[in-house]
């Protein structure tokens, strides 16, 4: 029990952090080698928002990370857990220092995205290893496909920006096969249909918001 609540303090703290944008990257961001292109105001304006939306992301999938991590039974997945949260926090990093370089700013919404995830997270740890493992796979896999888009999206001469979700996207696809390395069963249908619905609205609204 004075375990859990050490790992509470510890994951609150983290929670408070995050929301005050206080993380540091534990890895250099992968633009800091890279030029700056030449771009317009409205490429700016769109990369900005784009990023908005993948710093949302960051944000729920740190909260996501940490409700599961508190809750995973089995020491392995939850160390598993935790490493994948410290790359969500470099990721987190990332975007917020590319959104301030490129005059935009993060999402005011952030600490109510944070809470409804960290929500979900322990929600889902509840329900044990096995089908935390599974939404998370899931979750993985879409904000894979999510940042995919993105880089159809983004100026071709938005290197610096381009470099950051390149990054990310292949960090993602890693934290979904540990997920299912660590033995995360198959989400049924319906449920991978409400997850990525409820990603749209979400995403409709960081990118304006
Ligand atoms: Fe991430
Ligand atoms: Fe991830």
């Amino acid at each position: 029990m004075n375990a859990l609540i050490d790992r509470a303090v510890v994951e609150f703290d983290r929670a408070l952090r995050s929301i005050a944008g206080l993380h540091r990257a534990q890895r250099p961001s992968p633009a800091a080698q890279v030029a700056e292109g030449e771009l317009d105001d409205e490429d700016r304006e769109h990369s900005a928002a784009l990023m908005r939306v993948d710093h949302v992301g960051e944000v729920c999938a740190q909260a996501l990370y940490q409700g599961q991590a508190l809750t995973a039974r089995d020491p392995g997945t939850r160390s598993s857990l935790e490493r994948a949260a410290r790359e969500e926090a470099d990721h987190f990093a990332w975007s917020a220092e590319r959104i301030r370089e490129l005059g935009g700013r993060p999402s005011l919404l952030n600490p109510l995205w944070y809470a409804g995830s960290l929500a979900l997270g322990i929600g889902a740890g509840l329900l044990g290893d096995r089908w935390s493992l599974a939404f998370l796979a899931e979750t993985e896999r879409q904000v894979e496909q999510h940042l995919r888009g993105h880089l159809e999206r983004l100026a071709q001469a938005d290197a610096r920006t381009r470099a950051v979700v390149e990054t990310m996207r292949s960090d993602e696809a890693r934290h979904r096969q540990t997920a299912i390395s660590l033995g995360a069963a198959e989400l049924p249908e319906p449920a991978k249909l409400a997850m990525r619905a409820m990603a749209r609205v979400m995403t409709a609204i960081a990118y304006r918001i």
